[in-house]
């Protein structure tokens, strides 16, 4: 079940993770310059994983080139500045990256969840030039249909999903826990699956999956 905001648990928002959409649509605002000058700003803002008040103060205006670095692969992506990380992945590279899912697109269900620099944060808060310079994992990373992980696996074998929505959110999360504690308790696994809402309500065989994983060797494969 969901916890609060605070809970280190639940994948983080830029709000608690250094960055603020308020700060951002500060620099929006105000005067324009080359959108290329704005982007280096900001890559080397990220590549320092630092905010430069350069880049923040200053704006970006239209769609700009980036690249994101997804699943060991980079790719050259063109968004908006307000674009999220799930639509840049979903709605703009070619070919989509769409494992993570838009459920609520607010923050609340977990079905976009996707791994940032080793840590669980939800695809829909948090813009995707804030994740230039940054490793980002999605389920697709993780293994194939032929090569599962072991928790794709594990979900597969314990009937972890009815109509699947939620799935790939709960293998990132999973995933994500299991490379930091190779052997949770069932209460750690609950603690690390805060952040994702199952609505049909398949949870004792996610949490059993996620047991299971950690037995088949966890999260150790996969970018
Ligand atoms: S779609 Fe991102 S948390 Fe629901
Ligand atoms: S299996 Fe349907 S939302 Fe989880």
């Amino acid at each position: 079940m969901p916890g609060t905001s605070n809970d280190p648990a639940i994948p983080k928002s830029p709000v608690n993770s250094g960055w603020s959409r308020r700060n951002f649509l500060k620099g929006v605002g105000a005067a324009a310059i080359a959108a290329d000058t704005i982007l280096q700003r900001v890559e080397k803002s990220a590549a320092a994983d630092t905010v430069d008040p350069a880049a923040v103060d200053t704006p970006i205006s239209g769609s700009i080139p980036i690249t994101l670095n997804v699943n060991g692969r980079p790719r050259q992506v063109t968004v908006e500045p307000r674009t999220t990380l799930v639509s840049a992945l979903r709605d703009r590279l070619d070919p989509a990256v769409t494992g993570p899912k838009v459920g609520c697109n607010m923050g609340t269900c977990g079905a976009c969840t996707v791994i940032l620099n080793g840590k669980p944060v939800y695809g829909c808060s948090i813009l995707a030039i804030d994740a230039v310079g940054k490793q980002i994992s999605t389920v697709e990373g993780f293994g194939t249909p032929e090569n599962m992980s072991p928790v794709q696996a594990a979900m597969v074998e314990k009937d972890g999903m009815m109509c699947g929505f939620c799935t790939s959110g709960f293998v990132t999360s999973i995933t994500a826990l299991l490379r930091t504690n190779p052997n949770p308790t069932l209460d750690q696994v609950k603690a690390g699956c805060k952040g994702n809402f199952c609505r049909c309500g398949s949870y004792p065989h996610l949490f059993e999956a996620a047991l299971t994983a950690a037995k088949n060797g966890g999260g150790r494969t996969g970018t």
